[in-house]
């Protein structure tokens, strides 16, 4: 496949040189000296870093958080990366135990799976960990547990009448956001283990009503919507972490293109597909001409600050790359726009003064966040890395 679209994109000269080659930075021995820097300062009991101070040092914190399964998640995927391209002194992958560090990071998130104040929703994220144990032993029962209960902590979420798994709490709405896609894979994942049909029942039913009313007609998203949980209708919709209630907040529309992306890989249904390539064409669309990830594609320029999301750009980066994996045409189009998406946030925040990999995220900047690292950004920056080795566009 890959081969074929190689030969074809040949007589587009201008479009082929166009394309950028794939940064080195993505594979530089600074990451794993990061990762085990950060693992070194964890504390006993552990605390995970979750963003980083605007000069760039990891704040950590107790595992109460929906970002508290990324650092963990980040060593296993140094350990998935060790797997396909060996350890060596140049990659610098070579440092460390990657599957120890990994569980013994892993084990502080276990008393969520029994209550959360913090999480609630977020509990996909959090089960990550879990899933690459399982890659590793797939008989590892602390593991499986993990994702069970995570699952079924958001299945006693669900609610028939929206049809949606809730996300936050504390309002009299049923409030659903754009983020929760990425829960559904956690659902799928239980009803495998567990042989209940019920969890895909409800990873089904939240993926098309999310499909129904967060997606707007050019293939934008609102960030929430209010239910009327009596009455299992839209109350109203809104947008909390982005410039306005009818903008478009980057790393939601990140975290939707690639939800539908699990429903697509899960149910091998063409409607996920194509709802994961709308919210991926009209990302592009937005994409501004420095070709770097705004944290809003709605917020003005001026007056400043527009800060840059470079969490939104590695997820986004990441999801292109799954969609060139499934499509079946347009496949370089697809690597080209995450080679060119990772290119300018590299140029922009690949730091390594400091602690984070990338600095420019945006965690939330309603809330007055913005200008640091995010553990979420940089598993992401690691993950695209990793796919573009697996698809053959870099070399380990
Ligand atoms: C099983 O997985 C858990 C969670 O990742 C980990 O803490 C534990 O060390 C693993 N146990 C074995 C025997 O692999
Ligand atoms: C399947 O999962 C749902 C949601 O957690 C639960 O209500 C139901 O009891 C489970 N069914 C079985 C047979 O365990
Ligand atoms: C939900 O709808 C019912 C019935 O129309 C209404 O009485 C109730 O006030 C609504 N709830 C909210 C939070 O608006
Ligand atoms: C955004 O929408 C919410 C929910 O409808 C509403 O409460 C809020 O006032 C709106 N904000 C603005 C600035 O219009
Ligand atoms: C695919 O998903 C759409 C949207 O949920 C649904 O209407 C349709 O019936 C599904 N198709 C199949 C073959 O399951
Ligand atoms: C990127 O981060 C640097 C350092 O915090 C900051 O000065 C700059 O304005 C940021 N750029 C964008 C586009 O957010």
């Amino acid at each position: 496949m890959f081969r074929l679209s190689f030969i074809l994109a040949i007589p587009f000269a201008a479009f082929f040189a166009a394309a950028t080659s794939v940064p080195p930075e993505l594979y530089s021995s600074i990451i794993p000296q990061k990762v085990l820097a950060t693992y070194q300062k964890i504390p006993d009991p552990i605390q995970y870093p979750q963003i980083t101070t605007t000069s760039g040092t990891w704040q950590l914190s107790g595992a109460d958080q929906w970002t508290s399964g990324f650092f963990p998640a980040i060593v296993y995927a140094l350990e998935e990366r060790t797997r396909l391209c060996g350890a060596s002194e140049s990659n610098g992958l070579n440092i460390a135990n990657w599957v120890d560090l990994g569980r013994a990071l892993t084990s502080g998130l276990a008393a969520l799976e029994i209550h959360n104040n913090n999480v609630g929703h977020d509990v996909g994220f959090l089960s990550f960990p879990f899933v690459y144990e399982l890659q590793i032993n797939p008989s590892n029962q602390t593991a499986k547990d993990g994702i069970n209960n995570f699952a079924k902590l958001l299945a006693a979420r669900y609610n028939p009448l929206v049809g949606c798994t809730r996300s936050w709490d504390g309002s009299p709405y049923f409030q659903v956001i754009i983020d929760n896609m990425m829960n559904l894979e956690l659902l799928f994942l239980s009803a495998d283990l567990t042989n209940n049909q019920t969890l895909r029942d409800i990873a089904i039913s939240h993926a098309d009503t999310t499909m129904a009313n967060h997606i707007r007609a050019d293939g934008g998203t609102w960030h929430v919507i209010n239910y009327n949980e009596t009455t299992g209708q839209v109350d109203s919709k809104q947008t909390v972490q982005g410039y306005s209630n009818d903008s478009t907040w980057t790393r939601g529309q990140a975290w939707a293109i690639n939800g539908y992306l699990d429903l697509y890989e899960r149910t091998n249904n063409q409607t996920y597909l194509d709802t994961s390539l709308k919210l991926a064409n009209y990302f592009l669309s937005r994409m501004p001409s420095d070709g770097i990830v705004p944290w809003d594609f709605d917020a003005p320029t001026s007056p400043p600050p527009r800060p840059a999301d470079s969490s939104a750009a590695t997820i986004a980066s990441y999801g292109f790359l799954r969609l060139a994996k499934v499509v079946t045409d347009e496949k370089s189009k697809w690597q080209n726009a995450a080679i060119d998406t990772l290119s300018k946030i590299i140029d922009l925040a690949f730091n390594p003064s400091w602690e984070s990999i990338l600095s420019n995220g945006t965690a939330n900047w309603p809330a007055g966040n913005m200008l640091t690292g995010t553990i979420y950004g940089d598993y992401y920056f690691i993950k695209a890395g990793t796919e573009l080795i697996k698809q053959g566009l870099s070399e380990c």
